[in-house]
């Protein structure tokens, strides 16, 4: 049986707690651990980034060692391990993409910006990091746009500019 301490039930959200004992109840008695990526991926979507304060209340729902949850956090680059703008723009930095332009294109972001890779905008709406292949190689250069992870291939300066200009339209309308 699962140990859900008082305290933690307060913290998480109750349309997050619901939505783990669905995700929880699909997996045998005892295997609670293989609910570990999704119930990370919801906490993350409704609190925006991966604290360690998340990760330790994370693996006290599933009865974890903190140190599980810190070791899936750290392998994926999808969870953030700060807090991010509200539009995450990930650009891969790896040799193919690389090779057709992607460099240019991320020092065409840092200035479009203004702030480095990992950073968050003044107004809070973007953060742009360098990832590794996300498996668009014939699309290069290539980049993703979380938290919906929409992929946008053979980009030039001018679309990364209306796309940032899109973005900004979207969050000033919402
Ligand atoms: Fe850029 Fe694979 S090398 S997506």
């Amino acid at each position: 049986m699962l140990n859900i301490k008082e305290n933690q039930q307060q913290e998480f959200s109750e349309e997050l707690l619901k939505k783990f004992a669905e995700i929880v109840s699909r997996y045998p008695e005892g295997k609670q651990k293989s609910a570990l990526l999704p119930l990370m991926h919801l906490v993350q979507a409704e609190r925006g980034w991966m604290s360690t304060e998340s990760m330790d209340q994370i693996a006290a729902y599933l009865n974890l060692e903190p140190i599980e949850v810190y070791e899936v956090a750290t392998f994926y680059t999808m969870f953030h391990l700060q807090p991010v703008g509200k539009y995450v723009l990930d650009v891969c930095k790896t040799g193919p993409c690389c090779l057709v332009g992607a460099e240019d294109l991320m020092r065409h972001i840092e200035d479009t910006l203004g702030v480095k890779a990992g950073e968050v905008t003044d107004d809070g709406l973007f953060t742009w990091r360098k990832v590794e292949c996300i498996a668009a190689c014939g699309g290069g250069p290539v980049l993703q746009i979380g938290p919906e992870y929409t992929y946008y291939e053979n980009l030039t300066k001018e679309k990364v500019d209306a796309l940032i200009n899109e973005l900004r339209t979207k969050a000033n309308k919402s």
